[in-house]
């Protein structure tokens, strides 16, 4: 430093300030305002990849890119919330691209329930909506006009900035480049600066080396995936051996780069269950770097030698049933969509005589049981008393993949009253070539002394009606309960419009819990979220809550006709709202004595 003296500090701050700005100039130079843009694709929160063109006749895109964590983001959201139902009516489509390289499906889809935003958000996995539009942090919209042109980019307004807050924004950038485009003008201000967090490329990790399938894959998939990927189970294929996963491999980097597989629904943000089953970070890590490397099997020798537990399908896991009841075998199609069937227990052709309780009857276990587990992708169980209203709380049990057949504690019976009769509802799916499929229902008696009954709340509402084109209609149920509860598990049924459902628990105390998020529901999935036995526990008079969404907008990808006001009802065209919380009474004793060959009850003792 010779000549003119310049302290090293100023030295330091521009040369960190031309890296800076030399790495923002490049990506904005790329895309500039006014550029023409094409399609943009990303992924939904059903994991399906969608894409601008699924949105017909807009006058106006905004495109605000997010994550989970960035604080101005969370700021911005209410204004973003607020923006939208504005100009909703207008032609404008908003749309949240998270761009967090943490970020799952499962968490943003969780971050849009908490902030109740009613416009889809979506996940950018490759960075390529942000490469397109040149946008670099968070909360920074981009604006495409109808044509697709990129008409402004920047902030949404200037009240919140990483440091501080405004008392209110003085300048309304994106509502007055929004007012422009709708009004056939020139944007007034086409770009403005955006101090928000700034976007991280996902691609940032070394991916790790030496990842062999005999040593670090095939643990994981044994842990994680042969639960169900394996020989007849309703998986759609095994994933055991070498050669069936590397045929897979691309297959499986995806789905669990994404989080699709292992399937699970409920948010981390609450709630604790037993039956969890996501990946670690670490593990997904490897799966996917094991892909990358070319797939190398490694030294045999090290593969896992325990056989594969085949706690599998196709076996009564409740014991030896006393009571089998069997639907009628089904011959299903090759192709196409099954609707869903109803059907009484027994059904024999020709007779249609259900199977009639004649006495109140105890359960203690209880396993629907395909004989072809690869068609049946759910089935529900409930009972019904002839010539009585069919009751929603009459729900039973059901089946997923994966999932673990109703085995009740000692001392807990699950009570089949007194005229029931037992109807499937069965949701089959085709495999490609024609199958046939008879499900089976085992029923294991109560043994000795039942102390308590299986109960469950139900959470429903029979009143609602879901708006043509809604994206996010809310519906909500509760239930106070009248007894001091030991909880067991949440269920969360909804039809194909249900985008989430959120439990809440309002205690006597005043405080408030939130239970269970399942942020982005799919109807494919209905698993039960179970609670470790006795560890959760409600006294009396907790209001127990439960809130969902309905989307019946064009976007959902499920929805039959975005055009009709939806009721409660029925079939899958119809809607439901089904919170059930199922749980015993703590203080109950019951003293049944059970007689193990009819699951009646012997004496009543009186206490
Ligand atoms: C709870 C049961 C279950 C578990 C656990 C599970 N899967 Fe799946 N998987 C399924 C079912 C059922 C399907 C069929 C598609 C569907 O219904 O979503 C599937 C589909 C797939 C597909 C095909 C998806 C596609 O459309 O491309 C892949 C790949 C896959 N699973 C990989 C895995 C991997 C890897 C794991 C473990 C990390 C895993 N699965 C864990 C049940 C499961």
């Amino acid at each position: 430093m010779r000549g003119i003296k310049t302290p090293w500090i100023v030295v330091l701050a521009l040369i960190v300030s031309t890296t800076i700005s030399a790495r923002a100039g490049a990506a904005k130079k790329d895309v500039r305002v006014g550029d023409s843009i094409g399609n943009l694709t990303f992924k939904d929160i059903h994991y399906l990849p969608r894409s601008l063109d699924d949105f017909s006749n807009k006058k106006a895109f905004v495109l605000a890119f997010t994550t989970t964590s960035c604080p101005v983001v969370q700021r911005y959201l209410p204004v973003l919330k607020q923006l939208e139902k504005e100009y909703r009516g207008k032609g404008v489509q908003f749309l949240a691209i998270n761009d967090g390289p943490d970020d799952t499906i499962l968490e943003l889809a969780a971050q849009a329930v908490r902030f109740e935003m009613e416009f889809p958000f979506v996940k950018d996995f490759d960075g390529g909506c942000v490469r397109a539009l040149g946008v670099q942090r968070t909360p920074e919209v981009a604006v495409l006009d109808g044509r697709r042109m990129l008409r402004y980019r920047g902030r949404i307004d200037d009240q919140y900035r990483l440091g501080g807050t405004r008392e209110s924004a003085g300048h309304h950038d994106l509502k007055d480049a929004l007012d422009a485009i709708l009004a056939g003008k020139e944007v007034p201000t086409r770009e403005t600066p955006v101090d928000g967090c700034l976007i991280t490329a996902s691609e940032a990790r070394t991916p790790k080396t030496n990842v062999t399938f005999a040593e670090n894959i095939a643990p994981i998939l044994r842990e994680r995936c042969q639960g169900c990927h394996r020989p007849d189970t309703s998986a759609p294929f095994s994933l055991i051996t070498y050669k069936q996963v590397a045929a897979k491999a691309d297959a499986i980097a995806e789905v669990v780069a994404e989080g699709r597989m292992p399937p699970w629904y409920a948010s981390e943000e609450a709630g604790h269950f037993i039956n969890r089953r996501t990946l670690s970070a670490e593990e997904r890590d490897t799966l996917v770097d094991w892909v990358r490397a070319g797939k190398p099997l490694g030294d045999e020798t090290k593969l896992p030698r325990t056989p594969l537990e085949t706690k599998a399908d196709g076996k009564w896991l409740i014991g030896k049933p006393d009571l089998i009841l069997s639907a009628p075998k089904d011959d299903l199609p090759a192709s196409g969509d099954i609707p869903y069937k109803y059907v009484p227990l027994p059904y024999t052709k020709g007779l249609s005589m259900p199977y009639v309780f004649t006495e109140d009857t105890w359960m203690q276990g209880i396993q629907i049981l395909p004989d072809n587990p690869r068609t049946v992708h759910h089935c529900n169980m409930l009972y019904m008393i002839p010539g009585e209203k069919a009751k929603k709380t009459n729900f039973i049990t059901g089946t997923v993949p994966g999932g673990s057949p109703m085995i009740l504690e000692n001392q807990v019976g699950f009570l089949i009253p007194k005229g029931a009769i037992l109807i499937l509802q069965i949701h089959y799916v085709s495999t490609g070539k024609p199958e046939k499929c008879q499900i089976n229902v085992g029923f294991r008696y109560a043994r000795g002394v039942v102390e308590k009954r299986l109960r469950h709340a139900l959470m429903d509402d029979n009143s609602f009606a879901i708006p043509p084109g809604a994206p996010a209609h809310p519906v909500g149920s509760s239930r106070v309960l009248d007894c001091d509860a030991v909880g067991i598990a949440l269920f969360v049924h909804m039809h194909v419009r249900g985008r989430d459902m959120t439990f809440r628990a309002h205690y006597p105390d005043g405080k408030s819990e939130t239970l269970l998020v399942v942020p982005n529901y799919s109807f494919d999935w209905q698993i039960p979220y179970i609670w470790e036995p006795g560890k959760k526990r409600f006294p009396k008079g907790t209001k127990l809550e439960v809130v969902a969404h309905y989307d019946n907008s064009r976007f959902n990808p499920y929805n039959p006709d975005p055009n009709k006001t939806v009721k409660e009802g029925p079939q899958t065209r119809d809607e439901m709202l089904n919170g059930f919380f199922f749980y015993t009474d703590a203080n109950e004793k019951l003293e049944l004595q059970i007689d193990p060959k009819t699951g009646r009850v012997r004496t009543e003792k009186k206490g």
